[in-house]
């Protein structure tokens, strides 16, 4: 099987690492290419910590990152059997990158989304086919979280889910098929956990480094809401936020906040930008709770 991979940020480059170590070959397109630089930079990293900890061999490494093409071009696209998108979160653009994907792949082959929150089948709409488009939802990082979520639209063909879903569980992953609603399962339950939590310091009752050391600690959570935010990015975790609400008819229990609003407008986004609710700039000293 050969699959193309668009956007090699934090998804898209871990997701073709996953489908590479499965045995595949692997185009991983990104239109900007110190984004594609650092994905290769990434991988190749990781594939060399893994193999100096003997969890693979050194021919193992190579051989994975001989089956990963790094490109801007998608000339590549014509032969393979899956695409997976995992570019911005933004209906628009995913919807026009759609159309756009599907001049240029045969009949047969499968167009899919990461998306963490919009529906399946408004993206799907945007196809002449859109029975071949379904939802594949990985979680972060991608190398290292077993589940993804399937989500078949309205106008998926019958049988794909399945199908997906096999070849899920050949990359050493643990689908579950879930209904296209907004935020599928674990971004829907996930909502309140981030929502709530920013209440909470908006309302003075704890500080983010209080309430996510009370959630690890305290709670056995791998990971308080905030420092999950911020390894997230609120660029994503706010528009996921903003659609849920969005597409649950303005229900305020999916209410997004001004707090992280503000985070997502002055380009605070968390670990990936250096600074969200935390500060992860060189020399920075985490906060005590
Ligand atoms: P990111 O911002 O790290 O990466 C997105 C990449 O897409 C960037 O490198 C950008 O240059 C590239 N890109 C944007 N438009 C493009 C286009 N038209 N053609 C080619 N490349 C393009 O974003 P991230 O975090 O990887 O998220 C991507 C998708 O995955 C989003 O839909 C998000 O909701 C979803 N997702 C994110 C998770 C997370 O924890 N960050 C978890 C699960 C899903």
């Amino acid at each position: 099987m050969i699959v193309g991979i668009i956007g090699s940020g934090a998804m898209g480059s871990g997701i073709a690492q996953v489908i590479a170590t499965a045995g595949h070959k692997v185009h991983l397109l990104d239109n900007n290419t110190q984004a594609l630089e650092r994905a290769a930079k990434s991988i190749k990293d990781t594939l060399r910590k893994m193999a100096s900890k003997g969890r693979i061999s050194e021919n193992e490494a190579a051989d994975i990152l001989d089956r990963l093409n790094f490109t801007e071009n998608n000339q590549e696209f014509g032969n393979c059997d899956l695409l997976l998108e995992a570019v911005v979160e933004d209906l628009q653009v995913k919807q026009q990158l759609f159309k756009e994907l599907e001049l240029m792949v045969t009949e047969d082959c499968i167009l899919a989304t990461n998306t963490s929150s919009l529906s399946i089948a408004s993206i799907a709409a945007a196809c002449e086919k859109p029975e071949r488009c379904i939802g594949i939802h990985f979680f972060n990082p991608a190398p290292l979280m077993p589940l993804v979520e399937i989500i078949p639209a309205v106008q998926t063909r019958e049988g794909l889910a399945e199908e997906i879903k096999q070849m899920v569980q050949s990359w050493g992953k643990v689908p579950v098929i879930t209904k296209d609603t907004p935020g599928f399962i674990v971004n829907r339950v996930a909502r309140p956990y981030y929502g709530e939590a920013i209440r909470m310091y908006e309302e003075g009752i704890a500080d983010p480094a209080t309430i996510d050391w009370a959630m690890t600690e305290l709670g056995g959570f791998k990971m308080g809401p905030f420092t999950l935010m911020d390894f997230i990015g609120h660029d994503v975790n706010y528009r996921v936020t903003e659609s849920v609400f969005a597409s649950f008819f303005f229900d305020p229990r999916y209410k997004p906040s001004f707090t992280q609003k503000r985070l997502f407008e002055a380009g605070y986004f968390g670990r990936k930008s250096g600074r969200g609710f935390f500060n992860y700039q060189e020399g920075a000293v985490p906060p005590e709770p």
